[in-house]
Parts: structure tokens; sequence; C-alpha cells
């Protein structure tokens, strides 16, 4: 089970990890610096989400692991803040190959949030600014609370996004709001993050946006895992080809679908109008 990760997860000191059933809840918790993403946040993060990758099945070996968890929810201690982007305090003291390597770090973070066989859902409770935007943008979906607040304010610092943004935020919400939102750095509400499409869903306050954000990935837990992942890896790989090579991979996976334990479970389950028990394989 989840309990090595859960273990080693006790060395950390700027995130929390704990488990509300079939979720794992990470927690950014750096509250005096309103959670921002200071070095040793991305070395955690960057050695939990390759412990979980290691000890998950991946859509290409569903036999090797564990579901040792079967959704992750992403936030940070407090209600003022989920993260209030990079560390500025340390940034001060960088040198131009030293922002590079802790960019490059938080990139692989990034990755492996988006390569894990699970969804990873953002719940964004305050701000949510640079690298913490960018963060919850590596997510798969974001539920906010009503103070949430979005923004890339790079340019105020003369800097750009570096954790991701230029590329994320244009491919959530459009070109043309991305690079008003990174030109002019403007801060925006949860409600207009709703609006524009970056937030899926608007909750009262952080403790509505854990329950909501728990309920989804209980709601994901009733299917089959396999076929939870392969969907994942689908939507991942055909994000940025034509139609014809998208649907190429579509066919695919909807052929590997096929050759699961998951499938047969679920169409049997169906048609002797039961339900499903997915053995995850
Ligand atoms: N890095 C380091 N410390 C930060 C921080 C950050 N990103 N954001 C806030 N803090 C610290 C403040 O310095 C302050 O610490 P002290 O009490 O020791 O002075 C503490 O958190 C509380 O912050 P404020 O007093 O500023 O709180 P506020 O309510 O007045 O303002 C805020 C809140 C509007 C979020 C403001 O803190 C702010 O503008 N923060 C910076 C936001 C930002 O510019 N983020 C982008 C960073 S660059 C980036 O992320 C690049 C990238 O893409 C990788």
């Amino acid at each position: 089970m989840s309990d090595d990760v859960l273990d080693a997860a006790t060395d950390y000191e700027t995130i929390l990890v704990t488990r509300y059933g079939p979720a794992l809840v990470v927690t950014v918790n750096r509250p005096r610096a309103l959670n921002a993403l200071a070095q040793q946040v991305v070395a955690e993060l960057l050695d939990l989400t390759g412990r979980l990758a290691e000890a998950l099945p991946s859509a290409d070996a569903p036999a090797a692991g564990e579901w040792v968890c079967r959704g992750v929810i992403v936030t940070g201690t407090g209600e003022k803040a989920f993260v209030a982007g990079a560390d500025i305090r340390e940034m001060s003291g960088m040198t131009p190959e030293q922002a590079e390597a802790y960019a490059r770090d938080m990139h692989r973070v990034t990755l492996n949030l988006e390569a894990l066989p699970v969804p990873v859902i953002a719940a964004v409770n305050g701000f949510a600014l640079g690298g913490g935007c960018e963060l919850a943008m590596a997510c798969d979906f974001i539920y906010a609370s009503e103070n949430a607040a979005f923004g890339q304010p790079e340019v105020s610092l003369g800097l750009v996004p570096g954790f991701g943004g230029s590329v994320r935020l244009q491919q959530r919400v459009g070109v043309g709001i991305a690079r008003e939102l990174i030109m002019t750095g403007r801060r925006i509400t949860a409600a207009e993050a709703h609006r524009i499409g970056l937030v899926n869903q608007v909750f009262a306050d952080h403790a509505a946006l854990l329950d909501a954000a728990r309920d989804t990935v209980d709601t994901i837990a009733a299917q089959a895992p396999t076929a939870v992942a392969n969907a994942k890896a689908t939507m991942n790989a055909v994000a940025h080809r034509s139609v014809a090579d998208g649907l190429d991979v579509e066919a695919a996976a909807f052929r590997a679908a096929f050759t699961t334990e998951d499938s047969r479970i679920g169409r049997d389950a169906f048609l002797s109008k039961e339900s499903a028990s997915f053995s995850g394989r």
C-alpha cells in the first residue's frame, strides 16, 4: 500500500502528505511565506512524485505496482494562499544558471504530476500566483475556493513565467487571454478564472473545496483504475496532435483497454446488471 510513500513523507519539512480514503492530499506547508515554492519544496515534491510514480502501476505496465491511491489533491496550508509563487527571497540571490536549474527541477515536478496514472486535482485556496498558478495548471483540473486569486505577475518582477506558465496557460485558456494575463501580470478572481475555463468549480471555502475534491476522488475510485489511467495518458498524448494523429493514438488506447481484466469485469457487470468490482489489472 501507499504506506511506503507515507513513511517517506514523514521526513518532508515543507509539504504534508495525508491519506483520505483513496485520495492522497499533498499540502504545501510554508504558511509564513504564503507557501512559496522554495527549493526545498521543489525537492520534496520531486521526491514524492518520483516515489508515487514508482509505487503506482503505469499505463505501459499495468501489472506492475499497486493502486496506492486513486487520486492526488494538491493544496496549500491555510486560508490565505495556495502557493504565492516561486520564492522571491531565494531567487534574489540566484545566478542565471541557478535560476535555470530551479526552473528545470520544478518542470520535472510538473511533468511527473502529468505522468501519474491517477488524476491530480488542484484545490486552490487563496493566492495562486506565478509558480502557484503554474503548479495548479500541471494538475488535471482545478477546483477553487471563492477567495482564490490567480495570476502570472512575473513581469512586475522583471521576470517571465518559469515553471511552465508560458506553455500551459495558453493551452488552458487560449492564446489571447493567456498573453493578456502574462503581459499585464493582472490578477484574476476565482469567478473570472471559472469564466475563462481555468477553474472547473468554485466552492465557499477551503473546507468545502477539500470535501468536493475528495468526493471527486471517491467518484473516480469507483471507476476502472486501468481505464482512468489509459484515459489520462491518451489525453496527454493527443494534446498537441492533429485530429487524425490523435485518433490513431485513441484507437491504440481503445485496443489496449480490451487487453485489461478491468474491461472484462466492467462489460460483464453491465450485462449481468451488477455493479463492477474492478481488479485494477
Ligand atoms: N516568495 C517569498 N516570500 C513570499 C512570497 C513569495 N512568492 N509571497 C509572499 N511571501 C512572504 C512575504 O515576503 C511575507 O513575508 P514577511 O512576513 O517575512 O515579510 C509573507 O509571505 C506574507 O506576505 P505579504 O505580507 O506580502 O502578504 P500580503 O497579504 O500583503 O500580500 C501577496 C499577499 C499579494 C500574495 C503578496 O505576498 C505577493 O505579491 N507575493 C508575491 C506574489 C508573486 O509575485 N508571485 C510570483 C513569484 S515569481 C514566480 O513565481 C516565477 C515563476 O514563474 C517560477
